[in-house]
């Protein structure tokens, strides 16, 4: 049997997807594990978490370099160093320069709240509430040099209700992204991710 998928997961903030996925890898739903958290700050609660769930931490201060590339290549030492198979963003707030990106190609998967290619970028959730639009969710897709403008993977839509609060929408889409985010990493656990340029197939094994 094949061994395990080695992952890092990279990420800026409060790390509730990566606490999801540190579940799933523990509860056997994903037949993966986590290697690696790689974070840009050092006060985020995600470093915590995996400090708590006993993940290694890879901190940097983006600060403390002249440019990205910099950075990016003592990163991508660290994950080679730990034989990293998959690249999972949740969460992680900068862009990616080829250095990350051509390495990682097909590898590097990110979670964005909304349906792509609609709302890139930051604050998506808050794009979507202020257009007013009926129906937003969530994408995953492949990480390219572009923001959000990788290969789509899987989406999930969300409706927006008259009801709704942004907080209330916010809510069910944090939920939607647990539980769509963990599915996905188990097809690239079992090898079912099959991608042809922009289509991305999912193959039944
Ligand atoms: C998630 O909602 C994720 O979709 C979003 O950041 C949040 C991180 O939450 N990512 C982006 O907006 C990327 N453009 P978390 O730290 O609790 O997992």
């Amino acid at each position: 049997m094949a061994s395990a998928l080695r992952i890092a997961v990279f990420a800026s903030g409060q790390g509730s997807n990566f606490q999801t996925l540190v579940e799933a890898t523990q509860s056997g739903r994903i037949d993966a594990e986590i290697v690696l958290l790689v974070s840009d700050k050092a006060k985020a609660p995600v470093v915590e978490r995996a400090h708590k769930a006993g993940v290694d931490s890879y901190v940097f201060n983006p600060k403390a370099y002249a440019k990205r590339e910099d950075y990016e290549l003592e990163i991508a030492a660290e994950l080679e160093r730990r034989q990293v198979d998959l690249v999972v963003l949740a969460g992680y707030m900068r862009l990616l320069t080829p250095v990350m990106v051509d390495r990682y190609a097909g590898r590097m998967i990110n979670i964005h709240p909304s349906l792509l290619p609609a709302f890139p970028g930051k604050d998506a959730i808050g794009q979507a509430w202020n257009y007013g639009v009926k129906i937003t969710g969530i994408t995953v897709h492949l990480v390219d040099g572009g923001m959000d403008t990788g290969a789509v993977i899987a989406q999930k839509a969300v409706e927006i209700r008259n009801e709704d609060s942004r907080e209330s929408l916010e809510e069910r889409i944090h939920a939607a992204e647990k539980e769509l985010y963990p599915e996905v990493v188990s097809w690239f656990a079992k090898g079912r991710v099959h991608v042809e340029g922009r289509k991305v197939s999912i193959l039944q094994k």
